[in-house]
């Protein structure tokens, strides 16, 4: 199993995955994709399978000292295998060498596999955005500073 960049040309491949692993309100357009596969200042990062499907993808942007995870996805027969884990540990490694000190994110606060796996990796919550998803839907903002020790013991 290799994880690798994406390309542009991932675009129909991520859309795809992002349908499969997220409900119609909250799934991204090819656009937003397209927006993340061409910005100069992201790290898409895709665990293909034997065909042409995705098992698992993570977009990450840097921006002066401050990381933030967009997005990770696993496909769902492929979760539980540490999947997710090996894309953040990548993510969170190219953030620290790019001069980031610090990684944040948000999630639903009902997304318990995604808090879980968010505290697993050593994010703790700083702060919640009332109604940021609509209605009653809090966002949960998570941050995990970036010290020189993460090891993942695979490269890009
Ligand atoms: C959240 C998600 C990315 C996890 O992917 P995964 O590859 O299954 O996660 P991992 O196998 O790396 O799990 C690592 C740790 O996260 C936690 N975890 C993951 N899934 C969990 C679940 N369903 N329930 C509780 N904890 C969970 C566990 O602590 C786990 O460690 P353990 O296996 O030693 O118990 C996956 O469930 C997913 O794609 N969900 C839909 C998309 C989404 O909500 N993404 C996050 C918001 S962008």
């Amino acid at each position: 199993m290799i994880i690798t960049r994406a390309q542009p040309h991932h675009d129909q491949d991520l859309s795809q995955l992002d349908s499969a692993c997220f409900t119609a309100p909250e799934r991204w357009s090819i656009g937003s994709w397209n927006g993340e596969l061409t910005a100069d200042d992201r790290l898409v990062l895709i665990i293909p399978g034997l065909d042409d499907q995705l098992l698992a993808a993570a977009t990450f942007q840097l921006v002066g000292n401050t990381a933030d995870l967009h997005r990770v996805m696993v496909a769902p027969d492929h979760r539980g295998h540490d999947l997710a884990t090996r894309l953040l540990r990548l993510g969170l490694e190219w953030a620290r060498e790019g001069g980031a000190e610090r990684m944040l994110l948000e999630v639903r606060h009902d997304n318990n596999a995604a808090i879980q796996l968010y505290r697993h990796l050593g994010f703790g919550a700083i702060a919640i955005r009332a109604d940021y998803y609509g209605a009653g839907v809090d966002a949960l903002i998570m941050e995990r500073t970036l010290e020189s020790d993460i090891e993942t013991g695979e490269s890009l």
